[in-house]
């Protein structure tokens, strides 16, 4: 059997030891909100080093479990933590956690982010549906053999934010008040941002936000037949747009003033896709 598969259901078979929860929506928490999971009803929590093998993150601050409860009556599982391909983790590894999600019954996966603006329209604090993304700059999570107990050797890609999805993030949105852009996310691998040259490369291929995770777990998800949302923080934007320079901290300050309409934006949404 497929020695990454195996490694999938050792993962699963763990948290299932732990509890027996089924999570109909899954939700990854992006760099700096990570809070979310204070809004969550808890049933349970799972901390990833209580599972063998379970990829933890090496950056110093970054929680690391699953968060199992419910949003509204919506049964959820959060991850209030995850990896990048820049800590060094395989790609493999680095979506193994969606995957464990969608084992455990999750149908649905919104996925979170802070990124940085590459479109001459955003600013800092904006909040980015994602309509499509650019994987080219990254290695694929879907090479090496093809798990056929998840999907297929060629997926489709054609969709992978779903409409519907979309649709009740909009809705959302627009019963908030909160003005919400659309665009495109471009992932790189980090851990360097980018240069102005490939900023201005990344505005040419058509991206609107740029960041170092989300698209191959998007990808992953796709592939196993999941339903994808995407929500991205505009910390900052990128380099070459501003006279600053970048930094981690302007990340963390921007995502803390929004992280409250960020909150109420995903519980609303998850109230129109359940
Ligand atoms: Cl400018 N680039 C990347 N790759 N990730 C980011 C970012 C920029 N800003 C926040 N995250």
């Amino acid at each position: 059997m497929n020695e990454i598969y195996e490694k999938l259901e050792a993962c699963v078979k763990a948290v299932q030891r732990k509890t027996d929860f089924q999570p109909q929506i899954a939700l990854v928490l992006g760099s700096g909100l990570g809070d979310y999971a204070d809004t969550i009803r808890i049933e349970q929590t799972v901390e990833y080093r209580e599972i063998e093998g379970f990829p933890m993150s090496t950056v110093a601050g970054h929680k690391g479990r699953f968060v199992f409860g419910y949003v509204g009556n919506v049964p959820v599982v959060a991850m209030q933590g995850r990896v990048h391909y820049y800590e060094g983790y395989s790609m493999a590894d680095v979506v193994l956690p969606i995957r464990v999600m969608g084992m455990l019954g999750a149908k649905k996966v919104i996925l979170t982010n802070a990124a940085g603006g590459v479109n001459f329209d955003y600013h800092p604090g904006d909040l980015m549906l994602i309509t499509d993304h650019i994987t080219t700059a990254v290695p694929s999570p879907l090479i090496g053999a093809n798990i056929d107990q998840l999907g297929s050797r060629f997926p489709d890609m054609s969709e992978v934010y779903s409409r519907r999805m979309q649709a009740a993030v909009k809705e959302a949105a627009g019963m908030l008040s909160i003005p919400l852009k659309e665009g495109v996310y471009v992932q790189t691998t980090g851990p360097a941002y980018e240069t102005p040259a490939e900023i201005r490369m990344f505005r040419s291929w058509g991206a609107d936000a740029v960041g170092m995770s989300t698209a191959c777990e998007a990808m992953a998800a796709r592939h196993m037949g999941l339903e994808v949302c995407g929500i991205s923080c505009i910390t900052n934007l990128a380099a070459g747009m501003s006279e600053k320079k970048l930094n981690h901290a302007e990340v963390q300050e921007t995502t803390d003033r929004v992280a409250a309409e960020f909150q109420k934006l995903i519980t609303e949404s998850i109230a129109r896709m359940a």
